[in-house]
């Protein structure tokens, strides 16, 4: 190689590590939030990996853990305790931000407040704009069934895409419990490596949709559900462990009422596997993509259903037939 060559060589990598840092105004511009409280190691992962693949985000999540709080809201007050790991005094601001890196953020309430003050507030001061994009997770545990009724991962995620019309997808871990990001440096515990997998799965997941343009992101008034399946660790050869491993099959939350079919794919009889089905089916290291009405929290009908999957196959999404 001319040493001319070799020096625009590096000084394009230069460049493409510049850019990854820096997260230049051109990046994909995601607002990341969950149930379980920001100081949560699942939802640092998921910063770090987003963050390290170039997107430019904002954190911004409840102060402590609010599952299972739905689509819950509140005016965010000062904490009358610590935040959840201590990450914060007692007495501390409704919102607060991490000292060394600004775009970290709680608020002392509800996920769809955290959510909202994220769109709303975070967003227009560091991205002068709304977010491309809304990632709720991934969640510590399965949302599947009708426990999505009950989840704050899905509440926050409707309430990006409901009421401020940002694209939303809900992420939730299933081999994972609550564990500070303070373990993620040191720890290697099986709720630590999963939260880097599923993290890294979140990320690849995103990463395809932006490889392949579309405005908007996904057809609208929906959200996405997607759950991981639980990961083994050490590996055993067999056993899931890793994200890139995974592949999707297309679900539906809920039994199918009489008489009501869903998109018509991989031969099933009518209706698309349930999602709790597929996500705990044991050595297949399958997740689930269910399509959700925003404002319902049910599943969608059978042409929002085709619009979502040619979408997500457009875009390379790993799906397969589920048997
Ligand atoms: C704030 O960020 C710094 C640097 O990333 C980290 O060392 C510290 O633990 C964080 N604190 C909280 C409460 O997030
Ligand atoms: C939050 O609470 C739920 C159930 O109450 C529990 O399953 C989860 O592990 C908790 N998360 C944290 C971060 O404490
Ligand atoms: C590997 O681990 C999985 C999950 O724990 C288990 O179901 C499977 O039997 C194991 N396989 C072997 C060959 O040990
Ligand atoms: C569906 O069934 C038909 C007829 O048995 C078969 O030719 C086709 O390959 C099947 N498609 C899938 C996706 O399994």
């Amino acid at each position: 190689m001319q040493s001319s060559t070799k020096k625009s060589v590096l000084t394009l990598l230069f460049l493409g590590v510049i850019s990854a840092i820096s997260a230049p105004t051109s990046a994909p511009k995601v607002v990341l939030t969950n149930d379980d409280g920001w100081a949560t190691a699942q939802i640092r992962a998921q910063y770090n990996a987003l963050t390290a693949a170039g997107f430019n985000v904002i954190l911004s999540a409840p102060a402590d853990n609010r599952s299972g709080s739905s689509s819950f809201t509140a005016p965010a007050i000062p904490l009358i305790f610590p935040c959840e790991f201590d990450s914060c005094p007692a007495g501390s601001p409704a919102q607060g931000f991490n000292a060394t890196d600004t775009r970290i953020n709680y608020v002392n309430a509800f996920p769809v407040d955290a959510a909202r003050y994220g769109i709303q507030t975070l967003s227009p001061q560091f991205f002068s704009s709304p977010p491309d994009v809304l990632i709720s997770g991934p969640n510590i545990g399965a949302n599947v069934g009708s426990s999505i009724f009950a989840s704050g991962t899905i509440g926050a995620a409707c309430e990006g895409s409901r009421n401020s019309g940002i694209t939303s997808l809900a992420f939730s871990g299933q081999s994972t419990t609550a564990e500070s990001y303070t373990n993620l440096d040191v720890s290697t515990s099986s709720t630590i490596q999963s939260a880097v997998e599923y993290a890294s799965a979140t990320t690849a997941f995103i990463q395809k949709l932006f490889g392949t343009p579309s405005s908007p992101l996904l057809p609208t008034g929906i959200i996405l559900n997607i759950n991981y399946p639980s990961l083994t660790f050490p590996s055993n050869g067999s056993s899931c462990s890793s994200a890139q491993q995974f592949q999707y099959v297309f679900t539906r939350a809920l039994p199918a009422l009489p008489f009501v079919n869903d998109v018509n794919i991989c031969n099933y009889s009518g209706n698309l596997p349930l999602e709790a089905t597929v996500s705990s089916a044991e050595g297949k290291c399958l997740g689930s993509i269910t399509v959700l009405d925003n404002t319902l929290k049910l599943d969608v009908g059978a042409d929002t259903q085709k619009a979502v999957l040619d979408r997500l196959s457009g875009a390379g999404i790993p799906l397969v037939c589920y048997s």
